[in-house]
């Protein structure tokens, strides 16, 4: 008969191997049939490359945000634990909180946006973009600022991007009504061009009054500017890309911005991963 200790040694070495292997493929959690288990430590933890080496191949798929193409997998079913691997890159101490200089309903926060004159993109927009969706939702998307459709209209994402992100929700099955989806900046830069550092700095605090007042279980940063916006990063995207933060408490994934991917269909399949990381954090929280 076998060394019980010996035998509890492999299972030990084994179920580290597996979980190692679900980090490496994105996941935060991994469910156990029938305990559940609290949150383990969600403290700062190096990229371990050794584990990201172990990615397995996606399946290929002509369109991966295709409904269809989305398969449920283990992560449906029982109770989960969560793996180590939040990384904090700003220091938040006090978690968000409300802030006490702008107005504490989205409302009105819109209607003081609406009138905003702290920078020079009020001499050019048509209309502030404040948000779009449910103010309950537990999935937060930011973009970077409104483009020439969005300034129109006044809705965030209703151009070509914004199709393509209502695809990216399909595919993580939920609509664009149940999240909220918002911008780093509420008015459109000339030319679409990328937001000036002043800009970000007058426009941040009327973002982090919505993430606070919507309070969501996961933030989904679309693109560079609104990823190192919220992380005080100067990171690029593919260092940031396939891993997921912590902004003041709420676990944050950056992905590509939609218009990237219609620019470069190839960066697709990363997305296609980052989403699944958004929908397996969202369930792992019970919030989908
Ligand atoms: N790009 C963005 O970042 N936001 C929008 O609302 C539209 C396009």
């Amino acid at each position: 008969m076998s060394d019980p200790r010996e035998e509890l040694t492999g299972l030990a070495r084994e179920a580290r191997v597996l979980l190692e292997r679900e980090r490496a493929r994105g996941r935060a959690y991994v469910t156990l049939a029938g305990r559940a288990m609290q949150p383990a430590d969600t403290g700062p933890r190096p990229r371990d490359e050794a584990s990201r080496a172990l990615v397995a191949p996606l399946a290929s798929s002509p369109d991966p945000f295709t409904p269809h193409s989305f398969t449920a997998d283990s992560t449906t079913r029982g109770s989960t634990i969560a793996l180590p691997g939040f990384e904090s890159l700003v220091p938040s101490p006090a978690g968000l909180s409300v802030r006490e200089d702008l107005p504490d309903d989205l409302g009105t926060l819109a209607r003081l946006v609406s009138e905003c004159r702290k920078c020079r993109l009020c001499e050019t927009r048509t209309n502030t973009v404040f948000a779009d969706g449910s103010v309950k939702a537990k999935l937060l998307l930011i973009g970077e600022a409104p483009g020439r459709d969005e300034d129109l209209k006044g809705l965030p994402f209703v151009g070509r991007a914004g199709q393509l992100l209502d695809k990216m929700i399909a595919a993580i099955q939920l609509r664009r009504d149940e999240v909220y989806i918002c911008n780093v900046l509420k008015c459109r830069p000339p030319e679409n061009r990328t937001p000036l550092q002043d800009e970000v700095d007058q426009c941040m605090p009327y973002l982090e009054q919505q993430l606070a007042l919507v309070r969501p279980a996961l933030i989904c940063a679309l693109g560079l500017s609104a990823v190192q916006a919220l992380l005080k990063t100067k990171s690029s995207m593919a260092s940031l890309r396939g891993r997921t933060f912590e902004y003041k408490g709420i676990p944050l994934i950056p992905t590509y911005h939609p218009a990237a991917l219609l620019r470069n269909p190839g960066l697709k399949r990363e997305a296609w991963e980052d989403l699944q990381r958004v929908r397996d954090t969202l369930k792992a929280q019970g919030a989908s």
